[in-house]
């Protein structure tokens, strides 16, 4: 059968769109694959305790119940030590890290995060029970990765 002009054009045309498409997603892919997805924002590792709002780690309230807690992870320690909520707060947790990479996890909790040098990681968690909540550093930092701890005291 025959194919006329126009019809050969748009078939070469209907290809490119379909390659344009692949090419699209497919670097969508890449990119979104370069950092884990709880890495929402970039910062400069060697100077996370000048750059705001690192430059005062601890918690904020920003809202009825609702809180923000920002902290720093270094060799072999996690900066606030402790913060107390009321029952019931629901706090975003930003976390970057100083050194290496480290991990940052409430294990009574659904919080776990990765926490690589040169990004910040963003996790939220409602507290509904009273009690004293274990956070730790779940990723291999080095010799004292087991004692790198914090505590959540929900109030
Ligand atoms: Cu920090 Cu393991």
């Amino acid at each position: 059968m025959h194919i006329h002009r126009a019809e050969r054009i748009w078939l070469v045309f209907g290809v490119s769109m379909l390659a344009v498409f692949l090419a699209v997603i497919t670097t969508a892919a890449v990119v979104d694959g370069f950092v884990p997805p709880s890495h929402v924002q970039s910062i400069d590792p060697t100077r996370v305790s000048q750059t705001p709002p690192f430059d005062h780690p601890g918690l904020r309230k920003v809202g009825p119940n609702a809180y923000e807690a920002y902290y720093i992870a270094r060799i072999f320690a996690f900066t606030p030590s402790t913060i107390v909520v009321p029952r019931n707060a629901h706090v975003t947790f930003f976390v970057t890290s100083a050194d290496v990479e480290h991990g940052f996890s409430i294990p009574e909790t659904g919080v776990n995060a990765m926490v690589t040098p040169g990004w910040v990681s963003e996790v939220s968690h409602t507290f509904s029970t009273p009690g004293t909540l274990l956070l730790i550093c779940n990723e291999y930092c080095g010799s004292g990765h087991q004692l790198m701890a914090a505590k959540v005291i929900v109030r």
